[in-house]
C-alpha cells in the first residue's frame, strides 16, 4: 500500500509525545494530531508548534484532541501514552499500569485508525508492542516499537565521544529487549566502515557497550523527574517518516518474530526495513554464538515477563 501526502497521530502529548510532533512538523508531515486525556495538554501544544511553523518554515496542519474521531484516517499512530520511569525504576516496573494504558488506546486506534501502521514507544516497550498488537488484531507487521534506533544512537555518541570522530560517520548496531538486556553489536558496530573492534581495545567497547544497556537509566537519575524524550522522540518521528514517505530505511527495531533468530511470539530488537506497509522485512544478521545467546536471553527474560505478568 502507497500512502499519501500524510497524516500522523501521536497519542499522549507529554515529553516524548511532543517532541515527536514537533520533528514530525519540521519535516513537513501534511498533518498531526497530539491526542491526550488532558485536552488542554494536547491543544496548546499543538497551538504553539503551529505558531513556529512561521520560523521554522513548517506549514503542516498541527492539532490536539482528545477524542479519537480525530485520528481518523491516520497513516501512522505513534503511541507514547504513559508513566515514564522515576530514579530506581526498571522499565519493567512500569508494566502494570501501562497496560491498562495502551489497552485503552488500542481499542481507540482499532475503531478510528484501522489502517494505520502503529509505532509504540511506552515502555515496557517490548511488551507493550506485544500488548498493543493483541488488542488492536492488527497484523504483527503493522505494529513496530522503537527502541533500537535510541538504543544505536547513543552508543553511537559514545562511540564518537571516545574516538572523537563526528557521530555522522558511526553507525552502531544494538538488538535485543529494550532494557538491561539489551544487546550491543560491536563487529556490525562501524566507523566510515571499518568495525570499531579494530579501533578500540576491549576493555573500552565494553564500557561503551554497558554505559549504552544503561542509558536510559543515567538520563533518568540526572532528570530526576521523568524521562529521556528529545531522543526517543526523535527515533520515533524518524520511524513514522520511513513508513509514510515509504523511504524504506533499514533500521533497528521491535518487530514480531516468527523462526529468525530461533524465536518466535516475541517482539524484540532486530534489524528491520521499514516501508509502507510497515515492517517489510527482517533482516537476520549473521551471529556468531555468543551474539545469538545474548539475543535470545534477552528473549526469554521477556517471554517470562509477557506470561507472568501479562498473562500470554
Ligand atoms: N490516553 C492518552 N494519553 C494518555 C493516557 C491515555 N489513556 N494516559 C496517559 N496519557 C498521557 C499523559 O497525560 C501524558 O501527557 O501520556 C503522556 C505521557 O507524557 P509524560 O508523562 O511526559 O511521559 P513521557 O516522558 O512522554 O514518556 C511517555 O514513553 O519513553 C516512554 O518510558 C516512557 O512510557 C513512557 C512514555
Amino acid at each position: 500500500m502507497t500512502r499519501g501526502a500524510g497524516k500522523v497521530a501521536v497519542i499522549g502529548a507529554g515529553n516524548v509525545g511532543a517532541t515527536c510532533a514537533f520533528v514530525l512538523a519540521q519535516k513537513n508531515i501534511g498533518e498531526v494530531v497530539l491526542l491526550d486525556i488532558y485536552e488542554g495538554f494536547a491543544k496548546g501544544k499543538a497551538l504553539d508548534m503551529s505558531q513556529g511553523g512561521q520560523i521554522l518554515n513548517y506549514d503542516g496542519k498541527i492539532s490536539g484532541t482528545k477524542d479519537y474521531e480525530d485520528i481518523e484516517g491516520a497513516d501512522v499512530v505513534v503511541v507514547t501514552s504513559g508513566f515514564p520511569r522515576k530514579p530506581g525504576m526498571t522499565r519493567e516496573d512500569l508494566v502494570g499500569k501501562n497496560a491498562d494504558i495502551i489497552s485503552q488506546v488500542g481499542q481507540g486506534i482499532r475503531e478510528h485508525a484501522p489502517d494505520s501502521v502503529i509505532v509504540m514507544v511506552t515502555n515496557p516497550l517490548d511488551l507493550m508492542t506485544y500488548h498493543m498488537q493483541k488488542v488492536t488484531g492488527f497484523p504483527p507487521e503493522r505494529v513496530v516499537g522503537q527502541a533500537g534506533i535510541l538504543d544505536s544512537a547513543r552508543m553511537t555518541h559514545f562511540i564518537s565521544q571516545t574516538l572523537g570522530v563526528s557521530n555522522e560517520d558511526v553507525q552502531a548496531m544494538v538488538l535485543g529487549g529494550h532494557g538491561d538486556t539489551m544487546v550491543p553489536l560491536p563487529r556490525y558496530t562501524t566507523v566510515a566502515g571499518v568495525p570499531i573492534t579494530q579501533l578500540m581495545d576491549e576493555k573500552t567497547i565494553q564500557a561503551i557497550c554497558e554505559r549504552t544497556a544503561g542509558g536510559g537509566g543515567e538520563i533518568v537519575k540526572m532528570l530526576e523527574k521523568g524521562s529521556a524524550f528529545y531522543a526517543p522522540g526523535s527515533a520515533a518521528a524518524i520511524m513514522a517518516e520511513s513508513i509514510l514517505k515509504d523511504r524504506k530505511r533499514s533500521l533497528p527495531c521491535s518487530a514480531y518474530l516468527t523462526g529468525q533468530y530461533g524465536l518466535e511470539d516475541i517482539y524484540i530488537g532486530v534489524p528491520v526495513i521499514l516501508g509502507s506497509n510497515g515492517v517489510e522485512c527482517i533482516i537476520e544478521l549473521d551471529l556468531e554464538d555468543p551474539e545469538l545467546e545474548s539475543l535470545q536471553g534477552s528473549a526469554a527474560f521477556y517471554k517470562e515477563q509477557l506470561s507472568s505478568i501479562l498473562g500470554y
